[in-house]
């Protein structure tokens, strides 16, 4: 937690965040792990360039193993991104610059100079930043800090042979901070207002008993609801009555950029669903989702599924990308209204962001 000395300062919502938010939004996400890019979608033989909290990466697998650096060349600071993957002097490959052929390995040091005269060594300082990789549920994680506060979120129904899991899915990017893309996935009582007859009710509107606590990396969030029957957990299956089921969600954050939720029906059946989000910049956020389920396992009806999602995000995308500021007002601000006990599992997200130091609480 900051000690810090409180300054009161004025935030209007609709303005952009000073540099100082912003700096202070991309160096408390930086210490965690983030989904850039499906392991599929990384051109075999080709470097690739991306944008993660507004830090410019390339990706390159070389010898197999995917790497992660600063997409400037250390010699004229061209994009490395443009460039080639070849052999190098030492047989390993590595990363040339597309302007003068400068070439880089795996650990981003310089490792060939063309121009370079004859006897002449590579200087020492001709080396770019690298960052940390995982491939980890189809997905390329980077972490642009040595020292990641937590480790990946677990996925468990993804290699459980009791789950059936949908395919990976790809959203174009929401105008909106990581933030609250995922308060959007936490948060429940906008169901019956913002998903009405899919995942809510207008006879039901008012907040469930939320139980939310810390378990290790994650914040929990339990309650139960009475939801419209619908192919998460209960289908129709053409009986009218009754329209609503009551339905326990589990929700994992994986404090503060990925969130799994499980919803369990009264006959046991679960649905997991699973966001990843993508800070590309402060204002702009891909979510990369995959739901999966322990019923009805026949791949051939996953496509069902899949166009349920479809409308709850479409749903959900106009209204989270409407909300303003972009980054989310710290509690001082005074800004928001979060009601207590409705809104507790955002508002204790909220505090972990703000210990987390990812806003700017002073
Ligand atoms: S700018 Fe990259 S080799 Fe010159
Ligand atoms: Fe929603």
């Amino acid at each position: 937690m900051s000690t810090k000395p409180v300054e009161r300062r004025r935030i209007r919502p609709f303005d952009a965040p000073s540099n100082e938010e912003i700096e202070q939004y991309y160096s408390g996400m930086s210490r965690f792990w983030h989904p850039v890019l499906p392991v599929a979608s990384l051109p075999a033989g080709q470097p690739y360039g991306l944008e993660l909290l507004g830090e410019k990466i390339v990706l390159a697998r070389l010898d197999g193993k995917v790497v992660a650096m600063q997409d400037l060349c250390r010699h004229f600071q061209a994009q490395l991104s443009l460039g080639e993957i070849m052999a190098g002097p030492d047989g390993q490959q590595c990363l040339m610059c597309k302007y003068h052929g400068w070439q880089y390995d795996s650990t981003g040091q310089c490792v060939g100079i063309p121009q370079l005269l004859p006897g002449r060594e590579i200087p020492a300082e001709a080396w770019v930043p690298t960052y940390l990789v995982q491939e980890r549920y189809d997905l390329i994680w980077v972490c642009l800090d040595e020292h990641p506060t937590f480790d990946i979120p677990e996925f468990p129904e993804l290699s459980d042979p009791a789950f059936r899991p949908g395919p990976l899915r790809v959203y174009e990017p929401w105008s909106s901070s990581a933030p609250r893309a995922i308060m959007g996935a936490l948060d429940d009582t906008h169901f019956p207002w913002v998903h009405e007859h899919t995942l809510g009710d207008r006879s039901q509107v008012a907040a469930p008993d939320h139980k939310v606590w810390r378990e290790g990396r994650y914040l929990m969030s339990q309650y139960s609801i009475l939801q419209p029957r619908n192919v998460t957990i209960s289908q129709t299956d053409g009986k009218a009555e009754p329209a609503l089921d009551t339905v326990t969600y589990t929700n994992f954050v994986g404090v503060p950029n990925v969130i799994r939720l499980l919803k369990d029906s009264s006959d046991g059946k679960r649905y997991a669903i699973w966001l990843a989000t993508y800070p590309i910049r402060y204002n702009l956020t891909q979510t990369f989702w995959r739901v999966a389920r322990n019923y009805d396992l026949d791949p051939a009806h996953d496509q069902v599924y899949e166009d349920f999602e479809d409308i709850v995000r479409a749903q959900d995308k106009p209204v989270v990308e409407s909300q303003r500021p972009w980054l989310l007002p710290p509690f001082w601000t005074h800004l928001e209204m979060p009601l207590r006990p409705a809104d507790l599992p955002l508002i204790e997200y909220q505090r972990w962001l703000e210990e987390l130091e990812i806003m700017l609480t002073v």
